[in-house]
This record gives structure tokens, C-alpha cells and sequence, in this order.
């Protein structure tokens, strides 16, 4: 007989062991670590490399090891030239989140080894994946904006390189500092939503890339890492400070949801990444004399007040991204890009110690009727 209790949204219901992330709330404060370490220490001292090492492979890396591993996503950023032709194939107008999820599918159309499941090739293809998702994203808005290409520079690190490929020049060290925090922040998040789908894709055991489309079209909607975009539309929207409070609490009448506010798991707690995203957003809006961080605070404290939610994630990235002179519509790729270390470490945790993610559903439609053939029913 069938368990009725239903949690919809599937919400507290632990539906697999980890020991890649943890969320917890201790002593009213929420806690996040990655493989044991602190976000903020992370955040503090940490680089996007260094971090995805270490969701990859459980243990922060020696010197000589992040060396290697550096050296190693240097070398594996081209892109094939299928690739880059299909890139400019592709209409401009897609959304840069399609065209990501359409080139990881097409990257694993031409990898010959997919289907090898083992800890060495799915490491090898984390790698490349991390490797040559910021090239995806770069080229691709090179070529819808009619720019030259600029090729990777190995003399640069991840977050740098990816800046200086979408501008064609080298940032400076604050910008693509802010950025490499903002990955190293967004780079995995226990079962969230784009988590949990590629860790159902492996559990049927399909490939890598299989799994990575999946969280990456999850990853799209507005309810997760599509909110990033929405806030700034929303900033702009507002434009101006004094208008912040109107403006919310028109969406609250109007029962609409307010981008980048509230969260499953943080319910009356700040979300650990928030704090620090938001001391980025303050300095960079400062370094770069924009209102996008004063027009979000105006929002943040008339949203608390009318409805006493909290910021996430990605209510200060937006601002972060804006600062740093980033289109809209690369908000949601660049999480991916950070994500992409949590996504594959899941996945091979997955595989490593599989069973089938299949749960059940309740049925409440009609049972047992009479089917009647096509010719009588008129
Ligand atoms: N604006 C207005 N009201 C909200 C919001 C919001 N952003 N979020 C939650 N609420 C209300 C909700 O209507 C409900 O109110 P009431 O009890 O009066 O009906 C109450 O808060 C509880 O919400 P819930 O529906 O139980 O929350 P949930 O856990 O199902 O949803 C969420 C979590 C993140 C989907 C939701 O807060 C939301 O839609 N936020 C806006 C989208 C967003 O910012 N998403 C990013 C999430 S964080 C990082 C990521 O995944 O990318």
C-alpha cells in the first residue's frame, strides 16, 4: 500500500548521502561548506581552481597539485571547430543558456568515449567541461555581437581569462577578483534543483554530458538560476532609488514574486553567499560609481518590511555582474560556469554509488474507465 504523505516540492525530504556540500543551520546562522570548508573562508582565500579541485576531488590540492590542474584547464579551453561552427550557426537571438545547453550536447556527440563511466574519464571529462564552458559563453556573444573571436590567454587564470575573452581586454585584478569569488560561491549547493536533475540523469546511468544538459536546462527557469537575469531587469525597471518601495509593493498586491528573494532552504536566515555577494556588490558599485547596489538595497529593505524575506544568491550577483559590465542575458551562464564543478563532482558521486532515482506519485485522476472505440464516440 502507498505512503500518502506527499511533501510537494519534495521539500526536507533527504533523498541521497553526500559529502561534496552541506547546508545546515546551526545556532540561528546558516552554515555552507564545501567538503568540509567554510564558504567564507573559501571566498576569503580560496580561487574558482583551487575550489573545483576540491569538490572534484574531496581534498584541497598541494601546490604541485593545483599547478597541474591549472595547467590542465588552460590546455583543454579550445574549443573544437564544429563547435565554434556551430556557435555561428545558432540564431543570435538564442538565449545564451540554450546555446550552452545545445554546445555541452554537442560536445558529447563528438567525444568517442561518453559511455566510459570510470573515475578517471568522468575526472577528465569535469575537466573539460569546466574548462570550456566560460569559451562557450564568450565566443558565442563575440560572434551575435559581430566581434573577432579572442582566444583564450593561458597566461590568465579562469575567472580572468573568461572577462578578458568576452571584452578583449585583460581586466583588472578587483573585476576578475569579484568574479572568481562569485564562482568559487556559486559553484555547488547541496540538491538544489539543477543538482538533483543530473543526479537523476546519472542514476539511469547516462552519460556526462547527458546529465549536464539536464541541470543545465534546469538551471534556466526563473525559480533557480534564471532569477539572476530577472533581478536586473527588475533594477532597471526601478531606475531610481526612491521608486524601489512602490515598485514592491505593487508586486506583493498583485501577488507576483519578487526575483531574487526568499529560498527553500534559508527561510529566516541569511543565506551564507549572500553576505559576501552583497560586500562585493558594494565595493565594485563603489569602484565603479554604479546605482545598481543602491537601487537593490531600496528593494531589499522594502521587501523584508512588506513580506520579511531575505535576499539569495542571486539578488547581489545581479548587481555584481551589472558592475562588472556583464549583457543580462550571460547572468544565468555565468552560474553555470561556476556550477558546473558542483554538477559534475554530483554526478560522479552519483555514479560511484548508484541506485535508480525513481520515486512515486500519487494518483488523483479518474480509474477504471470504460474505453469506448473511436467510431461511437461521435
Ligand atoms: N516574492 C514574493 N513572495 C515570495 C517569494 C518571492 N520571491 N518567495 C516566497 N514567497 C512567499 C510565497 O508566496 C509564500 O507566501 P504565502 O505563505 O503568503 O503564500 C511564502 O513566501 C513561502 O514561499 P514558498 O512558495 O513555500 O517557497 P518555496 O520554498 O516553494 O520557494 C523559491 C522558494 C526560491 C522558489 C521562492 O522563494 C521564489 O520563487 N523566489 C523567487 C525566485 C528566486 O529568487 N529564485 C532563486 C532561488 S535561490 C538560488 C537559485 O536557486 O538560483
Amino acid at each position: 500500500k502507498m505512503n500518502v504523505e506527499i511533501k510537494e516540492g519534495l521539500e526536507g525530504i533527504i533523498a541521497c548521502k553526500t559529502s561534496i556540500s552541506r547546508v545546515d543551520i546551526e545556532d540561528g546562522k546558516a552554515v555552507l561548506e564545501y567538503r568540509g570548508y567554510n564558504i567564507h573562508d573559501l571566498a576569503r582565500y580560496s580561487t574558482y581552481e583551487e575550489t573545483a579541485y576540491l569538490l572534484l576531488f574531496g581534498e584541497l590540492p598541494t601546490k604541485k597539485e593545483l599547478k597541474a590542474f591549472e595547467e590542465e584547464l588552460k590546455d583543454l579551453r579550445d574549443l573544437p571547430a564544429q563547435i565554434i561552427g556551430l556557435l555561428t550557426h545558432l540564431p543570435p537571438f538564442t538565449h545564451p543558456m540554450v546555446v550552452l545547453r545545445t554546445a555541452i550536447s554537442y560536445l558529447g556527440s563528438m567525444d568517442k568515449e561518453k559511455h566510459f563511466m570510470d573515475y578517471e574519464h568522468s575526472i577528465q571529462k569535469a575537466k573539460s567541461l569546466i574548462a570550456k564552458i566560460p569559451t562557450i559563453i564568450a565566443y558565442f556573444h563575440r560572434i551575435r555581437t559581430g566581434q573577432n573571436l579572442v582566444h583564450p590567454n593561458p597566461d590568465l587564470g579562469h575567472a580572468e581569462n573568461f572577462l578578458y575573452m568576452l571584452k578583449g581586454e585583460v581586466p583588472d585584478r578587483i573585476e576578475a577578483r569579484a568574479l572568481d569569488v562569485d564562482l568559487i560561491l556559486h559553484a555547488d549547493h547541496e540538491l538544489n534543483a539543477s543538482t538533483f536533475a543530473a543526479r537523476i540523469a546519472a542514476s539511469t546511468l547516462a552519460d556526462m554530458y547527458a546529465c549536464v544538459v539536464a541541470a543545465t536546462g534546469t538551471l534556466m527557469g526563473p525559480l533557480h538560476g534564471g532569477a539572476a537575469q530577472k533581478v536586473i531587469e527588475m533594477l532597471r525597471e526601478i531606475a531610481v532609488p526612491w521608486r524601489a518601495e512602490e515598485y514592491v509593493l505593487k508586486k506583493l498586491e498583485r501577488k507576483e514574486r519578487i526575483m531574487g528573494f526568499g529560498h527553500r532552504i534559508y527561510r529566516n536566515v541569511m543565506d551564507p553567499r549572500t553576505i559576501e555577494l552583497r560586500n562585493l556588490a558594494k565595493k565594485l558599485a563603489k569602484m565603479k560609481d554604479s546605482k545598481w547596489f543602491e537601487i537593490a538595497e531600496e528593494v531589499a529593505k522594502a521587501v523584508y518590511k512588506h513580506k520579511g524575506l531575505l535576499p539569495n544568491v542571486d539578488f547581489y550577483s545581479a548587481c555584481v555582474y551589472a558592475c562588472l559590465g556583464i549583457p543580462d542575458d550571460l547572468f544565468i551562464p555565468i552560474f553555470a560556469m561556476g556550477r558546473i564543478a558542483g554538477w559534475t563532482a554530483h554526478i560522479i558521486e552519483q555514479y560511484v554509488n548508484n541506485r535508480l532515482i525513481r520515486p512515486r506519485a500519487l494518483y488523483i485522476g479518474e480509474k477504471g474507465k470504460k474505453y469506448i472505440p473511436l467510431r461511437e464516440r461521435g
